[in-house]
């Protein structure tokens, strides 16, 4: 099974990827986390990383890429995987349906989180991550709106996309989340 989620900063994609993961037994794969702890490991990519996440842009699609491709050729992820922040631009989806083409595999779900942007802009202020100042918060979501709501006409020409509304609690938010895979993943 392989599931993206797509959402802007603050919808929950992470709270929720790691709820639905454990409940599937999938891997979680986040490309956020995934770049955080290069950052702390001080390696060559997280330095690289750092640079365009301090300013909330993406990081280059050719840097990204190539870090799941490796992720995804060595987690053991035999049940599925879900993908949290990945892909967000359309390059970024290009490269992914074409490395599981590879492998004659195909997205199961895309799953887009919607929530108002006053909601975001309150949850991300309260979390206090160092990319949670007020500035690169409005400049992330303008890179999501730009850049990776193109996304959602992509999986839905494909038949992939399906929507919740991400407003709820944690735990309304969980539940129809499994409702829509249980309706599209049978
Ligand atoms: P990433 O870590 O993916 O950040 P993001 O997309 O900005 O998303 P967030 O982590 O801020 O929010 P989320 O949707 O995961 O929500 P969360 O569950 O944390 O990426 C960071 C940066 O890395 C990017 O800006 C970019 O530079 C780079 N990057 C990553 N992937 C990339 C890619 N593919 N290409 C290029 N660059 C990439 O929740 C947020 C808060 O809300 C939490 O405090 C949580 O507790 C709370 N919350 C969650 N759900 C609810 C709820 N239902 N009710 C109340 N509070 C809630």
């Amino acid at each position: 099974m392989l599931v993206v989620f797509i959402g802007p900063p603050g919808s929950g994609k992470g709270t929720q990827a790691s709820q639905l993961c454990q409940h599937l037994s999938i891997t979680h794969l986040s490309t956020g986390e995934m770049f955080r702890a290069a950052i702390q490991e001080g390696t060559e990519l997280g330095v690289q990383a750092q640079q365009y996440m301090d300013r909330g842009e993406l990081v280059p699609d050719q840097l990204v890429v190539s870090m799941v491709a490796d992720a995804l050729r060595s987690s053991p992820y035999n049940n599925g995987c879900l993908l949290d922040g990945f892909p967000r631009s359309l390059p970024q989806a290009e490269a992914l349906d074409q490395m599981l083409e590879e492998e004659g595999k195909q997205i199961d779900l895309a799953l887009e989180l919607n929530v108002d942007e006053e909601v975001l802009i309150d949850r991300l202020l309260a979390r206090k991550r160092p990319d949670d100042t007020i500035d690169t918060i409005h400049h992330r979501l303008q890179v999501y709106r730009e850049q990776t709501s193109p996304l959602l006409d992509y999986y839905r020409d494909r038949g992939q996309l399906r929507t919740v509304n991400g407003k709820g609690t944690v735990d309304e938010v969980h539940q129809q989340i499994l409702q829509q895979v249980a309706e599209k993943i049978p």
